[in-house]
């Protein structure tokens, strides 16, 4: 049984291929490199490049790869960005799920799995579950949200089962030093705070210390990539196995604030660096921390769920990039 992965040579879906891999599932890719590389895929896995909204293309190689399975990863993810483009979100997130749908629908797809984003949430002083507090408060958790109901409401009409697993603050890199976060001008905190620990940058902002939070900073969960990438192949196999559809939170129940996490990579690094207070961002919201009850009750065992080990792991995969082999 072989799946197909889009969004595979990017962040999440690269960490994901190869635990794919490890647990030795076949897995062939389609992206279309705008944001992910080539050298993320590895030789046994296929990379076909093209647009996941080709819907001839999708059903290709859906019949020639003999695909049982779709993961879909392929995405804009930035919530700031979305405001300023709402077109290109919703475009890439609904218009070419839909899209990617229809192709699976009429090749009669058995199991899809989408990533889908704590962003579908307002913000919240409790742990979110999934049934509480959907109110997506940016243009991208929308365009994520609209995808989520395209996919329940064609997985009943289709008998297509599907995991929707809702990420939060996903950071971190392969233990094994295999892949991690390479994206261009990141925005994210914990790989901007390590490029100015590294002195990639000469000083790093932190977006307001006016929210309603014990310090004053947003609060989030981060979740070391190498356990969501696992949740995704438990995902795969309960699915495979005829186990009913599932929408689940991707988070460890536990928040850190802007400040917090900056100490940490502070400590971890070894560096000290400049840090400038700005206003708030765009679209940020004050709090999100996932109750992860439900993941866990499927049997989901995370085995990074410490700070300085997400860190840790971020900051050897930057020395990596910094040594140019990438
Ligand atoms: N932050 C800073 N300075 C920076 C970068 C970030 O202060 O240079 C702050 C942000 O303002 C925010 C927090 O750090 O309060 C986390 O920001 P990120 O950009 O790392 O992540 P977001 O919470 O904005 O978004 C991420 C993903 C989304 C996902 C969301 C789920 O990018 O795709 O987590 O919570 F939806």
């Amino acid at each position: 049984m072989t799946c197909l992965v889009t969004g595979g040579a990017g962040y999440i879906g690269g960490h994901t291929v190869l635990a794919l891999l490890d647990a030795g599932h076949q897995v062939v890719v389609l992206d279309d490199l705008s944001t992910g590389f080539r050298w993320s895929v590895p030789n046994n896995a296929k990379l076909i490049v093209g647009d996941v909204g080709d819907f001839d293309l999708v059903c290709r190689v859906i019949r020639t790869e003999k695909i049982t399975s779709i993961l879909h990863f392929a995405a804009k993810t930035v919530v700031s960005d979305s405001f300023r483009d709402p077109l290109g979100y919703y475009l890439t997130n609904a218009v070419k799920t839909q899209t990617l749908l229809a192709a699976a629908a009429s090749e009669t797809i058995s199991n899809f799995i989408f990533s889908s984003t704590a962003a579908v949430y307002k913000s919240s002083e409790s742990l979110v579950s999934e049934t509480q507090n959907v109110q997506p408060q940016s243009p991208y958790g929308r365009s994520k949200y609209m995808a989520e109901c395209m996919i329940k409401d064609v997985g009943a009409a289709h008998n297509m089962r599907y995991a929707i697993l809702r990420y939060f603050n996903v950071a971190g890199a392969d233990p094994k030093g295999r892949n991690g976060q390479s994206t261009k001008n990141a925005t994210h905190l914990i790989k901007v705070a390590i490029e100015t620990a590294l002195g990639k940058r000469a000083c790093m902002e932190i977006f307001g210390n006016d929210y309603p939070t014990v310090d004053g900073f947003a609060v989030r969960d981060y979740i070391h990539v190498a356990d969501l990438a696992n949740a995704h192949v438990l995902a795969l196999n309960r699915l495979q196995e005829g186990s009913e559809s599932l929408t689940v939170n991707c988070g460890y129940g536990r928040g850190y604030s802007v400040r917090e996490v900056v100490d940490v990579v502070k400590a971890v690094t070894g560096h000290d660096f400049e840090i400038r207070l700005a206003p708030r961002r765009t679209g940020d919201l004050a709090s999100v921390v996932a109750n992860s009850e439900q993941l866990r009750s499927v049997g989901w065992i995370p085995h990074y769920d410490e700070l300085p080990t997400i860190v840790r792991h971020a900051y050897q995969w930057e020395l990596e990039l910094a040594s140019e082999r990438r």
